[in-house]
């Protein structure tokens, strides 16, 4: 049986979370797509660091190790920060690598050139992770889209905050303790200004701007706004009166035909579709033309939740690949 050698750049949550998965399922894989995949080297700043019993002999500081695997096929990358991921993801697709990708901060810059690139090598993109999680947002808009329009889009995009919301709320917690719980369990980036400052929830909605309208708003002209300007005064008086504050991110195609977006904390009330969304949990609601209003939800962040969406990507990759839809 053939067998298809992946790399994972980032050893961190969601890179572990990958390496767990390929384990446990390495059976059912096999059976479902008819191929062995084998994990042939771990990219990190320090191989030192085992992180995960047994696997020091994967672990390599250098890129060029990680091209130079023979027969590399698949790399999956969930390390931070535009650079040096654009580059290496980049590197792989001219390698005719399929690539998978967490990444929403390079993804949201050069999401839509490295999907152009792979088309031109005949290898995929996978990025569902990019986006809430493990919410199935991206392959739930990609199939409505083959028959729909998408006119907005609105939505949780950060569990690290929504998290932080319900536990101050729920718990009386404060900002710190709820910031610290959420980077304990892994959900918050590894700069956490960047889920709390809403710049995150930004670079989400950038990447759904991309599907749904094939083009984003001006980075400049959308008010970003974080839950770190709320006050303490402000979650109690939304308590005391019955409300919830939601960080929302919303884009739209307005009449004018411009893409304008919005990312900012909204108080809700019960009859509002966002108020029930507590936790980690994410909430995306697409509004189209045929359908109505569609609203997916679920895990926000964390690691098994978004290393199960890329590998559900991996399996999607290698199913088209074999020109068969894989039903897992
Ligand atoms: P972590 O901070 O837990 O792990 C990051 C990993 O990347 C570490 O192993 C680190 O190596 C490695 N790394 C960072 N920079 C480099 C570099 N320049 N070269 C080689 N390795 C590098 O992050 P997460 O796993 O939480 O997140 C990874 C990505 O996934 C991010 O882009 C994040 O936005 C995204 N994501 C995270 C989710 C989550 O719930 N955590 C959910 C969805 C997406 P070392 O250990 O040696 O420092
Ligand atoms: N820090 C991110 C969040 C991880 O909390 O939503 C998932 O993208």
């Amino acid at each position: 049986m053939a067998t298809i050698k992946a790399a994972i750049l980032g050893f961190g949550t969601v890179g572990q979370g990958i390496y767990h998965i390929v384990n446990e399922k390495r059976a059912e894989l096999k059976a479902k797509l008819g191929v062995e995949l084998e994990i042939a080297k771990i990219l990190v700043r320090n191989p030192n660091n085992e992180r995960v019993e047994g696997t020091a002999h994967l672990l390599t500081d250098s890129y060029e190790d990680v091209l130079a695997v023979e027969g590399l096929q698949v790399v999956f990358e969930a390390i931070v920060n535009e650079e040096p991921a654009y580059t290496y993801l980049k590197k792989a697709i001219e390698q005719r690598c399929h690539v998978v990708t967490a990444n929403k901060v390079m993804f949201a810059k050069h999401g839509m050139e490295l999907q152009a690139l792979a088309k031109t090598k005949g290898v995929h993109v996978g990025y569902e992770a990019t986006v809430a999680g493990g919410v199935p947002v991206i392959k739930t808009m990609k199939n409505i889209l083959l028959v729909n329009d998408v006119h907005r889009i609105q939505g949780i995009l950060n569990g690290t905050t929504n998290y932080m919301l319900t536990k101050m709320r729920q718990e009386n917690w404060t900002y710190d303790e709820a910031l610290a719980e959420a980077q304990r369990l892994g959900y918050a980036e590894a700069d956490p200004f960047n889920d709390v400052s809403g710049q995150d929830a930004f670079k989400k909605l950038m990447v759904l701007s991309d599907l749904a309208f094939g083009e984003q708003p001006n980075w400049d002209d959308v008010e970003v706004i974080g839950i770190d300007t709320l006050t303490a005064t402000d979650l109690e008086q939304a308590k005391a009166n019955g409300l919830r504050y939601r960080h929302v991110a919303e884009v739209e195609q307005n009449e004018q035909g411009d893409i304008v977006g919005k990312v900012a904390p909204l108080l809700v009330g019960p009859e509002h579709p966002l108020y029930p969304i507590d936790d980690v949990f994410n909430a995306v609601a697409m509004e189209t033309n045929y359908i109505g209003t569609l609203t997916v939800t679920g895990p926000g962040a964390g690691m098994y939740p978004t290393a199960s969406v890329m590998v559900e990507d991996y399996a999607e990759i290698i199913g088209k690949r074999a020109g068969f839809t894989v039903s897992i």
